[in-house]
């Protein structure tokens, strides 16, 4: 078994926002801040396996401030936990006022990447060294919501729905519930 220092893979990245990256309110467009991660995503897990990966899953993205044109902004991308196949990529977006040098946490969130040998099929990947506690705390948080996450998705899958169980729920919302008769 190959095992590789987290240190080993980080990327971190900066770019320039341009107007050409903006939405209509003049804003950053969120779209665009998601390739980036994903790019960020990509090359880290690629450095760490040794090959190229897909993305399997994004995990929720709050983005918590605005990122205007003119400021730079910094991606960081660390793995955090490593399965068979697979790596939960954490990630870090902070905007940077060029003026002012203001800094802001613009976003965090999590990709699952999957790494793929030459013919496309998923390949085993190196596991991590663990050297501080701060590895070993997200390390045991990306179990945790892994699990959570196949807890709720089983809850709610088609076959299982209880209507009866929710239906209450779902009215009580901003909702009109008009089922056929
Ligand atoms: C994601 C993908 C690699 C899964 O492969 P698969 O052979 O169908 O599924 P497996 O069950 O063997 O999963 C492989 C690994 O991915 C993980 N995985 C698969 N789907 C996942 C999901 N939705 N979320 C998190 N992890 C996932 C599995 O847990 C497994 O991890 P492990 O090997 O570390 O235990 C495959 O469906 C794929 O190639 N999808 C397209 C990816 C792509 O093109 N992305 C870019 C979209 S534009």
């Amino acid at each position: 078994m190959e095992y590789k220092k987290i240190a080993d893979s980080q990327i971190k990245m900066t770019q320039l926002m341009l107007p050409s990256h903006a939405n209509f309110s003049g804003k950053i467009h969120g779209g665009y801040v998601l390739s980036l991660m994903d790019q960020v995503a990509f090359a880290c897990a690629s450095k760490h396996s040794g090959h190229y990966c897909v993305t399997a899953s994004v995990n929720k993205v709050d983005f918590l401030n605005p990122i205007q044109v003119g400021e730079l902004i910094t991606l960081k991308a660390s793995v955090n936990y490593t399965g068979r196949t697979s790596m939960l990529v954490g990630l870090r977006v902070e905007s940077e006022n060029i003026q002012t040098g203001e800094i802001k946490h613009c976003n965090s969130s999590y990709f699952t990447m999957v790494a793929k040998d030459e013919q496309g099929n998923n390949i085993e990947v190196p596991g991590l060294i663990l050297t501080t506690k701060d590895q070993v705390r997200r390390f045991a948080r990306s179990i945790v919501r892994q699990e959570d996450t196949r807890n709720r998705s089983g809850s709610f899958n088609a076959k299982d729905f209880r209507l009866e169980k929710y239906l209450e729920l779902v009215q009580a919302q901003n909702v009109k519930v008009e089922l056929p008769s």
